[in-house]
């Protein structure tokens, strides 16, 4: 009896993800939508009845329990790169030009690809069973997204065709919100009066962002997979023949991909997509072109943060018609005023925009733009949109023209001046609130002090409260200060206390990052970590000349932060900081030349070590890293899991290094 009844569950099972199949990959649904509501009511009756039968990868069990706390960050084990720019014709025609003499050899084969303007993830399946997703985050660490990704029914939580599934594959692919499911979620949003999405993009990224799967499960994205990461035992001479595997194994690979020859054909196949593009039910923001043959890629190989054997040819940005209701000024962390465009509500490829960036100052006479004009407005991808031109026929008789110089400071209402450049006015207020609060956001954004739990609005809440005025207030709040806030709980109250007292324990290039001195960026916060031993007194007592001096540092630089440690008020913030615990560690530089001109590949994952450590200390003797095994690497550094690369490395007789013979081999001299 009970094998009668677990064989059902096996058929409504197998039904089911056959359908989805149908529907998500093969684009031709073998149900109506009846038919498979209904099966599924089957299945979940049967397995409520039967509970000895319910399996986690069963259909029914998409919509797990909501993670507690945040997502948990998580190293990818092979980086997940970004993409070059093509702008115009003749850059993608430079692009192929470059590969065909890296190549040494014309009419090389491409695969075209619509851009899509989604949120790229990595899927890990393990034995053909779905085990984990990530977001691509900054390209090395990610989010846990796993029990999000499961509530997607374009995801298979099993693949199919399972005897040529090798035992770890990692897809990388986009997740996205069709243009219709985005317009119904910002319509009920709208009646619900709740905040309405920018565009798909970010509905896509708000929904798979979520705790609790229930959520994302109402939100229908869906997902296009276009590249492998890592993979034991999986070995494809094209990457046409990939995609045609991805969609074996049942994934959703985009339909309109296409293999190209040559320059020509791969201009071409952008004009046909970008003709296309607003009968496409959802966002692409241009072609993505790729090197079709892997040892052609391999060859190529990488730069630092993208490849060189792919580029993203980007559309046109569009285009729309509107009026300027009004023109308002907004003050940055260093005090620059920007002047904003309020205008007519209008939609560009799905966005609402009211707002558009003026820059300052001269962009307004040099476009002569005024309150009240009829204006086209510009926006392309994650740019914050323009004005591109003023329709100067249709300038109605009211219009009025605006100076930045006629108005105080929007927040403090202090004098405003112009800057040494001329360019900008800058609020001179060091008291300023708003430009108190953006440095305070980003003192405690990630790549700064990493303060988790302290985002814009909580900084807004905790200044509002008079809880902080400075930097160094933020080292001195404590439980019983945050728990009596609106918006607070225990725990949260208790989670942000610990990462306060986390964050105290930093270094030296994350500190002066965070202290936001103008043209001061996590680069050339690096370059002083090692000129001034980690030392803040070394630095504030560097001259002008001195830091000048410094091979990356220019004018600009130098004078900025002579400017910063001559204010008073900035010395005492720092003091108080270091006072009430902010502990800078010293780095330690091994500077060496023990590897220098020697190339290296690192893969899988370390006991002692993050991929991103191991790169440090290699490059720190000189060594470069690159991300893929090519003609150049003379070194394979393994850890355990390690994918493909291996495999490559010992085809091509590259020295392979394990952690402990790393670790000897660091210690040398
Ligand atoms: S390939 C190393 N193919 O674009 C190459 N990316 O700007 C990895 N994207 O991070 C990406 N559609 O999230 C590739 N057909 C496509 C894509 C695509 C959208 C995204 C992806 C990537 C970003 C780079």
């Amino acid at each position: 009896m009970t094998e009668g009844i677990k064989a059902k569950i096996n058929l409504l099972r197998h039904s089911i993800n056959e359908h989805n199949y149908a529907y998500y990959v093969l684009d031709n649904p073998v149900l109506s939508d009846q038919e498979y509501d209904s099966l599924f009511r089957q299945l979940e009756k049967l397995e409520k009845e039967n509970p000895q039968f319910v399996d986690p990868f069963s259909p029914t069990q998409r919509v797990g329990h909501p993670v507690n706390s945040d997502l948990e960050s998580i190293e990818h084990t092979i980086p997940m790169l970004s993409l070059s720019n093509a702008i115009n014709n003749e850059e993608i025609f430079d692009f192929n030009k470059r590969v065909n003499k890296w190549l040494n050899k014309e009419e090389i084969f491409y695969v075209a690809e619509p851009k899509i303007d989604g949120l790229g993830v990595s899927l890990v399946y393990k034995d053909g069973q779905l085990d984990r997703a990530l977001t691509r985050g900054d390209g090395y660490i990610g989010e846990d997204i796993t029990h999000n990704i499961k509530t997607i029914n374009a995801i298979p939580l099993e693949l199919r065709n399972l005897k040529t599934i090798p035992p770890f594959l990692e897809i990388r692919g986009e997740i996205f919100m069709s243009k219709n499911e985005f317009l119904s979620l910002n319509s009920i949003r709208k009646k619900n009066e709740e905040k309405l999405f920018a565009n798909a993009r970010n509905a896509a990224a708000g929904s798979v962002r979520q705790l609790d799967p229930k959520v994302t499960s109402k939100r229908n994205l869906s997902i296009f997979c276009y590249e492998v990461g890592d993979a034991t035992n999986l070995s494809f001479d094209n990457h046409w023949a990939l995609l045609k595997y991805i969609k074996d194994i049942g994934l959703p690979v985009n339909p309109l991909s296409k293999k190209v020859q040559g320059a020509q054909e791969m201009i071409e196949y952008h004009r046909t997509l970008e003709e296309k593009r607003d009968s496409i039910p959802y966002e692409i923001d241009g072609s993505v072109i790729k090197v079709d043959d892997y040892r052609f890629r391999n060859s190529i190989g990488d730069r630092s943060r993208s490849p060189r054997w792919a580029i993203a040819a980007k559309f046109k940005s569009k285009k729309e018609e509107t009026q300027i209701l009004d023109i308002i000024l907004q003050v940055g962390r260093t005090g620059v005023i920007t002047p904003v465009a309020k205008v007519a509500p209008v939609e560009i490829s799905g966005a609402v925009i009211t707002s558009a960036t003026l820059h300052n100052q001269d962009e307004i006479d040099k476009k002569d733009i005024r309150i009240n004009d009829f204006i086209m407005i510009e926006r392309s991808g994650d740019v914050i949109p323009k004005v591109s031109n003023v329709i100067k026929e249709k300038r109605p008789n009211n219009t009025k023209k605006f100076s930045i110089s006629d108005f105080q400071c929007p927040s403090c209402h202090s004098v405003i001046e112009k800057t040494k450049d001329q360019v900008a006015y800058k609020c001179t207020n060091i008291a300023c609130e708003a430009k108190i609060k953006s440095s305070l956001e980003h003192f405690c954004s990630k790549n700064a002090m990493n303060i988790d739990g302290l985002g814009p609005q909580i900084v807004d809440q905790l200044m509002d409260e008079g809880l902080i005025k400075n930097i160094d207030d933020l080292f001195t709040i404590n439980y019983s200060d945050l728990v009596s806030l609106e918006r607070f709980q225990e725990k949260s109250a208790t989670n942000l206390i610990d990462s306060i007292e986390n964050s105290k324990n930093t270094s030296f290039p994350r500190f002066i990052f965070a202290l936001g001195i103008p043209h001061v960026g996590q680069h050339v916060s690096k370059i002083l970590d090692f000129y001034c031993q980690s030392s803040i007194e070394n630095l504030s007592n560097m001259s002008f000349e001195e830091l000048e001096n410094i091979d990356g540092i220019g004018t600009v630089v130098a004078e900025s932060i002579t400017k910063f440690f001559k204010e008073k008020h900035r010395m005492i913030v720092v003091k108080n900081c270091i006072g009430k615990g902010v502990k800078i560690n010293k780095t330690i530089f091994n500077i060496s030349s023990k590897f220098s001109g020697d190339v290296f590949v690192i893969t899988g994952s370390f006991r002692d070590y993050s991929r991103l450590q191991i790169k440090e200390l290699l490059e720190q003797k000189g060594a470069k890293v690159t991300n893929s095994i090519s003609s150049k690497t003379n070194f394979l550094i393994v850890g355990e899991n390690a994918g493909s690369k291996l495999e490559k490395a010992r085809k091509n007789n590259i020295k392979i290094i394990n952690e402990n013979e790393l670790e000897a081999l660091l210690d040398e001299k």
